[in-house]
This record gives C-alpha cells, structure tokens and sequence, in this order.
C-alpha cells in the first residue's frame, strides 16, 4: 500500500506512523509527507527519515478550489492507495473528499459524534464529560463526520485541565492512528455505503474500541 501523509504542523502522528511503518506494524509504503505550511515541524521529521517531502502552500492560492485541485495533483502523482491527514488544518473541497473518498482518514481529538471542531478538550471538561478520547474516521464532506473506524478513551479526572487532557489524548493517538492505518493497509477494513465494514462485518457508529487494556 502507497501512503500519502497530509501535515501541518508538529508531526507527532506522523512520527508514530513512521516507527510503525519501520517497525513492520504498518504494511506500507511512505510514498510522501506533504504540508501546507513551509515551516511545518514535521517535514524535518520526515525528512530525517529519507521520506520524501513536498509543500503546497495554502497562502500562494486565490480560491480554496485552485489549492485544493493543486494538492490533489500532487498527492495522486504519488499514486496513494490511502491518504492521512495527521493534523492537516484545511477544510476541503467536497470535490476533493469525493475523490479521496474511502481511501482518506482523519484523527479527531474528541470521541466521535462528541465535540466535532475546535477546542475538544476545554468543550469536554465544560460539559462535565467523564471520558474523553480520539477517533479515527473515513473523511466525508461533513467536517468530523466520516465513518468511525476506531477509538481509544480516556479517563477525564477531577484536576484535568485542558492541557493535560490534550497530553493524555495525544498519547492515545499515538497508538490508535497507527493500528487504524494498519488495519486499512491489511484490508481489515474498508467503507461501505452503511459505514466501516471490519473484516466483512459492519462495526457500530463508533468503530473499534481501541483503548488500552
Ligand atoms: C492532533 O491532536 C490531532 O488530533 C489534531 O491535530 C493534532 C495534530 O498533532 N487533528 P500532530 O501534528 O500530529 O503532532
């Protein structure tokens, strides 16, 4: 399998996807890591590791629909099976998530339909929520709202602030994205027209629960 990773910023997922990808969990081929940022900290970590790197800067394009169609170039000259955005903070054109459709994931620092958008760890504590998480999902043209394939939780404790919710998340992301991504690569899972099937058989709306034992 051909993996396109989509970044824009520090690249912590990124870098787990790659130890995976080295450590043989992941079978796949980095193809490429492109940002929309030039000075995205995870091109070096790309880098670093001899994978090719590529920048589409949003700020050089007039219209979402030119970036968009620029992007999708780029990424198709690498001839993916599956794209990953790992951080990616563009919304994109419903043009492009139909062309990409069931071959793209996201990871979401919420569990999925919980506290879709921005700011999901202060949203969480706000509303007293005692379980927090990350969700793997197929992207769709509606933002966050793609096919579950998995989640991993965590506990949100009394002295939780949003900082040390967002570290215990982040940590889960870490493993959750790369066995989701393994699980795609070994064609355990793929989207239908009712959602995520898993090894043929339809997984609820919230995917796979994945939280560490
Ligand atoms: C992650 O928290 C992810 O959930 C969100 O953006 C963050 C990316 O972090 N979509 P990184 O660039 O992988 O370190």
């Amino acid at each position: 399998m051909n993996i396109v990773v989509l970044i824009s910023g520090s690249g912590t997922n990124l870098q787990a996807i790659m130890d995976a990808v080295e450590g043989g969990k992941i079978q796949g081929n980095l193809a490429a890591v492109i940002s929309n940022r030039p000075d995205a900290k995870g091109l070096i970590r790309a880098r670093e590791r001899g994978v090719e790197t590529l920048v589409v800067d949003h700020t050089s394009y007039g219209t979402r629909e030119a970036f968009d169609a620029d992007l999708l170039q780029a990424i198709e000259h690498y001839q993916p099976d599956l794209v990953v955005l790992a951080g990616f903070m563009r919304i994109l054109t419903d043009h492009f998530v139909d062309h990409f459709s069931g071959r793209m994931l996201n990871i979401h620092p919420s569990l999925l339909p919980e506290f879709k958008g921005l700011n999901t760890h202060q949203r969480a504590l706000d509303a007293g929520a005692t379980e927090h998480g990350c969700s793997v999902h197929f992207v769709s043209s509606e933002l966050d709202s793609g096919a579950v394939i998995g989640q991993a939780k965590v506990p949100v404790e009394a002295n939780d602030t949003a900082q040390s919710l967002s570290e215990k998340v982040q940590q889960q992301e870490h493993r959750l994205y790369p066995a989701c991504v393994a699980l795609f690569c070994s064609n355990a899972i793929r989207l239908s027209a009712d959602g995520v099937l898993y090894q043929g058989s339809l997984l609820p709306a919230t995917g796979l629960d994945l939280t560490e034992d």
